[in-house]
């Protein structure tokens, strides 16, 4: 689990455990978080979209070469969840779930048997068009 000392990834891996799972958490460097975020904001949101679409890309291109494995992968839409990420977006934004609700979604995707669906996205009701 990757960015899993805080937010939707510590609840993920946190909920995966709890289902008696093994989970191997990864997390930067302590020292680098606050470049790291310096660095965000000097990017400002312009980044945020490309990056979720590469994202899509990616989770189709996993999909189709590990089909055949029998191992789906999918994205998960957590919803707008109060964590360090959405902290500063202001009172525009309607911020209405826990990271733990978030990370549900990733939870339950992440535990799919092999026959389940792959190359989608998905948030807690089923189905979101791309
Ligand atoms: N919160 C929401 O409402 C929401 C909604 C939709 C999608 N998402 C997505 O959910 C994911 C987790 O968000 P969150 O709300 O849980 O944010 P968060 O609490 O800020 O946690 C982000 C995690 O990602 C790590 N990270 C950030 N940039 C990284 C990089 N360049 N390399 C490696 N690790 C990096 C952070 O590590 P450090 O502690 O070292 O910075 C941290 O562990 C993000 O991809 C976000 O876009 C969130």
């Amino acid at each position: 689990m990757t960015g899993a000392n805080k937010g939707i990834g510590r609840e993920v891996a946190a909920g995966l455990a709890a289902l008696g799972l093994t989970v191997l958490v990864g997390a930067r460097d302590r020292c680098r978080a606050g470049e790291a975020a310096a660095g965000s904001v000097a990017a400002g949101g312009d980044a945020y979209p490309p990056s979720k679409a590469a994202l899509n890309a990616l989770t189709v291109q996993y999909a189709k070469a590990l089909r055949a494995d029998g191992i789906p992968v999918n994205a998960a839409a957590p919803g707008a969840c109060a964590t360090d990420f959405t902290k500063d977006l202001g009172s525009a934004y309607s911020i209405t779930r826990t990271a733990a609700q978030g990370a549900a979604v990733v939870i339950r995707l992440a535990t799919l048997e092999g026959d389940g669906p792959t190359g989608g996205f998905f948030d807690d009701e089923g189905p979101v068009r791309w």
